[in-house]
């Protein structure tokens, strides 16, 4: 039965992860997978968590399934977080949110509602993007296709290409966007560009599908949002795909959402109730643990403001990071100018690290990185920062 199988490639980022495990150079480096580490290259529970979870273990009364959608407080909280307290299109209740594994699990759940109900849909995704987006997409048999996003020569947005592609995009199409800290580049669009791309999106009548896995990793929670914020004021329609793996640190606990935002109640519960059928087909209802810390954390005063914190915390580390390798590369007498990686946001930067650089970086220094060149600048340390930096000089002279 099985013996037509062939073996499926290693995945371009996890298999990295599992690769890096099994590496036995003692001076071994992950800067692969999107992870958070502290100063002492660990992935820390937040404190935030912790104190949350006790409560949690304290009172929880039964393991019952949850509703298909996760529990009425988690999907007010994600709400408030992503739109900001107070909007209008929850005032209106046009957007309905459902908790999902994951951001991943949030875009699978996407990507079966946009196949079900808009299935000659081409799904555009940036290029470069995430590795794992044109497969989710693929894999419910929808097109993908990409737009200009990066220019490899001026290590900066294309603004004008990007608009020059979006135009081509028809009515009824799909733009997956990323909110913020755009993986792997680290270059986001600005204001005025957030606004323009808004624009367009009216005109031209695609549907807006924010990736929003990094709020509160670039400038803040709420400047973080504010590019499908700014959509928001200019279309009606949208679904957002959003995380708390990072900034929560919750990465095995798979907690994410999904919400559709429509143009009136009626049509948000239409939406919504399709969405739900999605996912009872998909994994039947949500597990209940990370996304009852999320909701602990988000709604109880003292819990947030230390949560703020921390995420602030994390956030201000990866920027230190990023001045500290341009400066250690600099010092070690790289000609290339790097200052570029301290202009982007989030954990990523694209290093512009050859495959050729990447692969001699893996086997003679046991440094791990993308192939795309994808570095994750929150690995980085002041420990690791040294032998890093030597080995990247070492393969730029070639
Ligand atoms: C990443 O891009 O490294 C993260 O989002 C983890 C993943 O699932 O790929």
């Amino acid at each position: 039965m099985f013996e037509h199988i062939q073996a499926a490639p290693a995945d371009p980022i996890l298999g990295l992860n599992d690769a890096f495990r099994n590496e036995t150079n003692p001076n071994k480096i992950n800067l692969g997978v999107g992870v958070f580490k502290d100063e002492n290259g660990a992935t820390p529970i937040l404190k935030a968590v912790k104190q949350a979870e006790e409560r949690l273990v304290a009172n929880e009364k039964t393991k019952s399934y949850l509703s298909i959608e996760g529990t009425e407080a988690y999907r007010a909280a994600v709400q408030t977080l992503l739109l900001g307290a107070d909007h209008e299109i929850i005032a209106k209740q046009r957007a309905h949110t459902a908790q999902t594994p994951g951001g991943t699990g949030a875009l699978r759940v996407a990507a079966e509602f946009i196949k079900k109900h808009m299935p000659d849909a081409t799904v555009w995704v940036s290029n470069p993007t995430w590795a794992n987006h044109q497969s989710i997409f693929q894999s419910v048999g929808l097109e993908v296709g990409s737009y200009a996003y990066y220019d490899a020569a001026s290590k900066s947005l294309d603004f004008e290409a990007m608009l020059a592609s979006l135009s081509q995009v028809p009515a009824g199409d799909v733009v997956l966007f990323h909110g913020c800290c755009h993986n792997p580049t680290g270059i986001d669009p600005t204001t005025s560009q957030w606004q323009q791309l808004a624009k367009l999106c009216s005109k031209q009548g695609f549907l807006p599908l924010f990736d929003f896995a990094y709020q509160g990793f670039g400038v803040g929670l709420d400047e973080d949002a504010q590019g499908l914020r700014t959509f928001l004021q200019q279309v009606p329609e949208m679904l957002i795909a959003n995380s708390f793996s990072k900034n929560f640190g919750l990465y095995n606990e798979r907690v994410g959402a999904i919400t559709a935002v429509c143009e009136t109640a009626e049509q948000a519960e239409a939406v919504f109730s399709q969405v739900k059928r999605c996912i009872r087909t998909n994994y039947s209802n949500p597990p209940a643990h990370g996304a009852a810390v999320v909701t602990e954390v988000l709604t109880d005063p003292q819990l947030r403001s230390l949560w703020e914190m921390e995420l602030q915390a994390m956030r201000t580390r990866i920027h230190e990071m990023r001045g500290l390798f341009v400066a250690t590369l600099r010092a070690k007498g790289v000609e290339q100018d790097f200052s570029f990686i301290s202009q982007q946001q989030g954990m990523f930067s694209f290093s512009g690290l050859t495959p050729e650089h990447v692969a001699q970086l893996k086997q003679e220094y046991g440094i791990y990185i993308v192939g795309s060149g994808r570095i994750n600048v929150a690995g980085m340390t002041k420990d690791n920062m040294e032998p890093l930096c030597d080995a990247i000089a070492a393969v730029l002279k070639g």
